[in-house]
């Protein structure tokens, strides 16, 4: 069983991620955190509170509210055509009891890493303003957990915000850079992989009609959620009935790293050079002078296999 703490901008494929990880038997979430990006950070509290709920995952997972604004206090509105004015795609999920921990989200994550002794790993599907404020209060954070598996950035391909960079890192470009810096045992799942897994209608209409019963909620809201997602893809990218898989996909690789293969590099993200902020700029000289660890770079992925793996757990 892996001990995971999810970090999320919860908008539709963070949804998607959230209920693979909760239905999961190989994760345990122990938190999850909330961060400005697709929706606000109290949004995406209360998205994270709905999905616990129609997950039926039998244990408690506290939520709390992280940053509002990036480091450098600059608050960018989400982009309600992607995932809705919601979120996830305008879909309604009902109420439950649960109100987010009152605590700051920095504290929470070096609290749990403490408790975890050694065997947390963090899933951030979002921007890493959370982490980067955890790191500023305890640099020694990287040496406290098992792993970070960060959904963001583009290595070898283009990026999604800009020619050059993709929106979790570009959109908190100087707390990229601290998180890449740091010496996390880290593996980054970006749009290199993410936009060569896709998961289709049909894939949802399976799943619904294997599902078990106490999957067929959170089956029937991925239907409607995705159908707001598959719009913006048409729209985007020319994409019938599909979309990319960027969130679940790092989940998946955060269970099991095996269904990827990995390049090493050294790397920083620019954050001062606004046409390039986000960029993750790599060191491959043969004298480098980014001495800081390596991270591993998830280049290639069987994607059938992901797929699979990712509705398996409904049904
Ligand atoms: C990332 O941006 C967000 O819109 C998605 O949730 C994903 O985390 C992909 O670039
Ligand atoms: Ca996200």
């Amino acid at each position: 069983m892996k001990h995971i703490l999810i970090d999320a901008d919860t908008g539709i494929d963070d949804s998607i991620a959230i209920l693979y990880a909760l239905k999961s038997p190989y994760l345990h979430v122990e938190g999850i955190t909330t961060c400005f990006g697709n929706s606000g950070a109290e949004q995406s509290a209360e998205n994270s509170i709905r999905l616990i709920g129609i997950s039926h995952c039998g244990y408690d997972v506290p939520v709390v509210v992280g940053a509002k604004e990036t480091l450098d206090g600059e608050s960018k509105s989400a982009p309600a055509h992607i995932h809705g004015d919601n979120g996830i795609g305008n879909v309604v999920l009902p109420a439950t009891a649960q109100k987010p921990l009152d605590m700051d989200a920095a504290d929470f994550i070096l609290e749990k890493a403490r408790e975890l002794n050694g065997e947390l790993i963090i899933v951030t599907t979002g921007r890493l303003t959370n982490l980067a404020r955890a790191l500023q209060k305890d640099p020694t954070l990287p040496r406290q957990v098992k792993g970070l598996v960060v959904m963001g950035g583009c290595v070898a391909v283009h990026g999604n915000v800009s020619p050059v960079a993709e929106a979790n890192i570009a959109g908190d470009a100087r707390a990229s850079d601290l998180v890449f810096r740091a010496g996390f045992p880290m593996l980054l799942v970006g749009l290199d992989v993410t936009t060569k897994t896709f998961i289709t209608a049909k894939d949802v209409e399976n799943a619904l009609r294997f599902c078990r019963e106490d999957s067929r909620e959170s089956l029937e809201y991925i239907r409607q959620a995705l159908a707001f997602y598959f719009e913006f893809h048409r729209v985007s990218e020319g994409m019938v009935d599909c979309c990319f898989v960027h969130d679940p996909l790092a989940m998946l690789l955060a269970e099991d790293p095996t269904l990827g293969t990995y390049r090493m590099i050294r790397a920083r993200v620019e954050y001062e050079c606004p046409d390039y902020a986000g960029k993750i700029v790599l060191d491959e000289r043969f004298q480098r002078t980014m001495e800081h660890g390596e991270i591993a770079a998830c280049m290639e992925v069987d994607a059938d296999l992901a797929i699979r793996r990712l509705f398996s757990v409904f049904c």
